[in-house]
């Protein structure tokens, strides 16, 4: 697998490939950094398939339908995304394929009800669902924090303990976490204290 996680401030977006077939995908793209997407894809001889967006973005400039007309590509969303340049709409259990690649959508709502959480391979790229020792707001619009309690509980916990954790943001320079690390360290992640600890 080709990897790359493009940090911006304190947004995360990444660069997935096929080292067979040299399809990609990018999640959660970001307007600042579109110069470096471009580099990224050349350098390492990719053909974009796939933008995918993990939630409607308050807090960046999403490059998603720049890049998607620009390549050619669509944009991928959840079902409930607002956004009219969503071309794809995924539900709960679809899977994108990129070349040997599987991204599975899981629907994760609690920071916006259009919120997923992408499963590939090893690892899960959670969005704002989850964050490292923390979780996504839930104040913004169609934030919930009932949503995000059972998303965390049903669905992103409830992968394996080694899955690795990219979430969209993190504000100290950390890259990934674990779920199991998470389970232990993330005080959202404790059924008894879980709704007190929200931020
Ligand atoms: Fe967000």
């Amino acid at each position: 697998m080709i990897f790359e996680q493009v940090v911006s401030g304190g947004c995360q977006s990444y660069l997935v490939g096929c080292e067979a077939t040299l399809a990609a995908a990018l999640i959660d793209p970001e307007l600042s950094k579109v110069d470096r997407y471009r580099g990224l894809l050349g350098q390492h001889g990719l053909t974009l398939k796939y933008i995918v967006d993990t939630h409607t973005h308050a807090d960046h400039f999403s490059a998603s339908q720049q890049l998607g007309k620009a390549f050619g590509v669509p944009v991928a969303m959840h079902r409930l995304a607002p956004a009219p340049y969503a071309d794809m709409r995924l539900d709960d259990g679809d899977m994108l394929i990129v070349g040997d690649l599987r991204i599975k959508a899981l629907h994760t709502p609690g920071h916006t009800r259009d919120s997923m959480s992408l499963v590939m391979d090893d690892r899960v790229f959670t969005g704002d669902a989850m964050l490292i020792g923390g979780t996504g707001r839930t104040d913004l619009p169609s934030g919930d924090p009932h949503q995000l309690y059972e998303s965390l509980f049903d669905k992103i916990l409830k992968l394996p303990a080694d899955t690795l954790v990219f979430p969209a943001h993190d504000y100290k320079g950390r890259s990934h976490s674990t779920i199991g690390a998470e389970i232990a360290d993330n005080p959202a992640c404790k059924r008894p204290t879980a709704v007190s600890s929200w931020r």
